[in-house]
């Protein structure tokens, strides 16, 4: 087919068929990790579905997840499949009950997996998964091998390290590791990070054999000649980070658009699929949609979920796109697309670049779908000063004389004409209303009174460290069942971990308030536990967490530091304390001032604490150690 394009009856754009098509379209999709950045979707049954309807209404094409690590990535902490050598187990964390769900939903959904850190174990003492590639290669593939025997998810593609080094040996070790397996038709994606494993890729030839996608990360919507050279298929394989207001959803239609335009990439992958994790971490709100209050239920369906719409309703993978593509003169772009059976989808969107007075009018001839009457119209249009954006409408049918139409376009607008008639944007309840955390907040761990199905707030706490519901069978007082600190090496980490665990939980504006918590220090030395409030960071940043952190140790001693690495000391002494035996620790803080108790006692008052004025609660252990925790409260005032 043809179609022109004149602006303003002067710039004429045309698309052709004749010289043939161009790359195939792989699909967009949504990455849930690096991490814990689908946490609080885990929640009450109905509030998640309602949720994930209207999620997966986005219709996505692939779930890119983290293979956990057991280290902190952006938000957090995603639990290994296998902590220590000789574990295993593919019941942890939530990316497989999310997987899951999403194949509910799109059975076709195309499955990704990709590591940001490994348990310590896999480097045997190095800080590097590169220096046992066979052991490294089998972690990975179990945890493909495990979807599949476990829950019955076929996952298609596998990549290296999150935004590190790649190691070309590594690589080939992982794509024969595969192939022993019978993975043969699990394709690596290589390697997440810039473009230079293109080159690499040319001098090595079995490099080359081994990947067969070329992915990057936030190029930007532009791509180098020598990954053009490559002749591979190039994907944007993590995109977007943007807040997830107008504004971002404007970003994300013209990355979706652009990054084939200019970049030849037939898939792009938003970071992160929901934001649900605490807005104040690291990039708070920088998902398609946001689910981040699992005590209240509340979701908001964001402008990016309308906007992946716009092509993913309209075009599948394995559709073409057309070699004809392009970016108008003055601002905004256009695709199109055909399932090579006779339908055709034309993505067109004027971000923010034109100026308000330059409409766009658009004409358009088909050579090939002539026979058509009319497409159908579906627009979106961002009113940024007035927050009254028009999103996903469905606008009458275009009428098609003779190959021909006309449309205007304005300023910061998504239209999307097709041939496909089942677009759809459906209606769901209202989710219920916001709410902040709870003032008052306790835990006593107690699986049997809360199974963990229902999954209560605690959820928070046990997946930002490597906490595990546990259970005492031998303990003769109340402390049966508790929630235990099990990673106790230090992993290959992907951000810089903090030298101690930590979980936080809360809320970020949290200032006067007390933690107590039973605490039973496990090892002796150089054991210990804490209990802390206003802590400011958590995540990737946590080594530079501020706050009041109150450790009890093993070796009979207490401290109260004002920052995780206990560098600024407010307080510390003698407590008396030693592995084995349950304390109650609490600490209060309010205005300047902080005091902790042991025990019901006073053990240390009037430190000072003038930063941080707020933050989360917490509770961790002193170093990679076991440790137990047991009725954890929070009250503010
Ligand atoms: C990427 C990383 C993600 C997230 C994102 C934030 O580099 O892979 O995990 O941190 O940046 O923009």
């Amino acid at each position: 087919f043809y179609l022109c394009f004149c602006r303003n009856r002067a710039d004429f754009y045309v698309f052709d068929d004749k010289i043939g098509l161009g790359r195939r379209f792989d699909g967009i999709g949504g990455l849930s990790g690096g991490g814990v950045t689908s946490l609080s979707l885990k929640m009450n049954k109905t509030r998640k579905a309602n949720c994930l309807e209207t999620y997966f209404g986005a219709s996505l094409h692939i779930l890119k997840v983290e293979i956990g690590g057991d280290a902190q990535t952006t938000d957090g902490t995603e639990a290994s499949h296998m902590h220590y050598e000789g574990d295993e187990n593919y019941f942890r964390g939530y990316e497989w009950w999310l997987m899951k769900e999403a194949k509910k939903r799109n059975p076709d959904i195309t499955f990704i997996g990709l590591p940001w850190a490994f348990p310590g174990w896999i480097g045997g003492g190095e800080s590097t998964p590169y220096h046992y590639p066979s052991i490294t290669a089998s972690y990975v593939v179990s945890w493909i091998i495990g979807a599949k025997q476990f829950h019955d998810l076929d996952i298609s593609y596998v990549g290296i390290w999150n935004e590190k080094d790649f190691d070309a040996k590594y690589i080939k070790i992982l794509r024969e590791t595969l192939d022993r397996v019978g993975l043969t038709d699990v394709g690596i994606i290589a390697a997440d990070g810039n473009w230079d494993i293109s080159t690499a890729m040319m001098l090595d030839p079995s490099l080359y054999g081994a990947v067969e996608i070329i992915g990057v990360h936030y190029p930007g919507t532009k791509t180098v000649q020598e990954a053009l050279w490559t002749q591979k298929t190039l994907w944007s394989s993590e995109d977007y980070s943007t807040f997830n207001d107008d504004v971002g959803g404007g970003c994300w239609a013209r990355i979706l658009n652009q990054n084939y335009i200019n970049g030849r990439m037939t898939s792009t992958i938003s970071w992160n699929l929901v934001a649900s994790y605490y807005q104040d971490l690291s990039f708070g709100r920088d998902g398609l949609m946001t689910a981040e209050q699992p005590w209240s239920g509340n979701y908001v369906v964001e402008s990016p979920i309308w906007i992946t719409a716009h092509t993913t309703q309209f075009a599948q993978p394995g559709w073409r796109y057309l070699q004809t593509v392009g970016n108008f003169t003055h601002g905004g772009s256009y695709v199109a697309l055909t399932d090579g059976k006779g339908n055709l989808t034309v993505i067109i969107e004027t971000m923010v670049i034109i100026k308000k007075k330059s409409n766009h009018i658009a004409s358009f001839f088909e050579r090939s779908f002539v026979s058509a009457q009319t497409l159908q119209m579906w627009y979106s249009k961002f009113d940024y000063a007035n927050s009254k954006s028009t999103l996903f409408k469905k606008l009458p049918p275009i009428k098609v004389t003779e190959g021909f139409f006309t449309l205007s376009i304005g300023v910061d607008e998504v239209y999307t004409l097709t041939s496909v008639t089942t677009g759809q944007k459906g209606t769901y309840p209202d989710p219920p209303s916001s709410t902040p955390f709870p003032k008052s907040y306790y835990d006593d761990f107690d699986v049997r009174k809360n199974p963990l199905p229902l999954m209560k707030l605690h959820t928070l706490l046990t997946r930002r460290v490597f906490l595990k519901y546990f259970q005492n069978l031998t303990d003769p007082g109340p402390h049966v069942f508790t929630l235990r600190q099990i990673i106790t090496q230090q992993p290959i980490a992907w951000a810089t971990d903090s030298d101690h665990t930590i979980s936080i939980i809360g809320d970020y504006s949290w200032a006067n308030l007390t933690v107590s918590c039973d605490v039973l220090i496990e090892t002796a030395n150089p054991g210990g536990a804490f209990v802390a409030a206003r802590v400011s960071r958590g995540g990737e940043s946590v080594r530079k967490a501020m706050g009041v952190f109150f450790f009890v140790m093993a070796n009979g001693t207490y401290k109260v530091t004002n920052d995780i690495g206990g560098k600024r000391v407010l307080a510390e002494g003698l407590s008396g304390t030693k592995a084995g035996v349950w304390y109650t620790l609490s600490l209060t803080v309010k205005g300047q001032f902080a005091f902790g108790m042991l025990n019901g006692r006073v053990l240390w008052k009037d430190a000072v604490v003038l930063n941080p004025k707020n933050g989360w609660a917490a509770i961790g252990t002193h170093s990679f150690e076991f440790g137990q925790f047991d009725n954890f409260k929070a009250v503010v005032e």
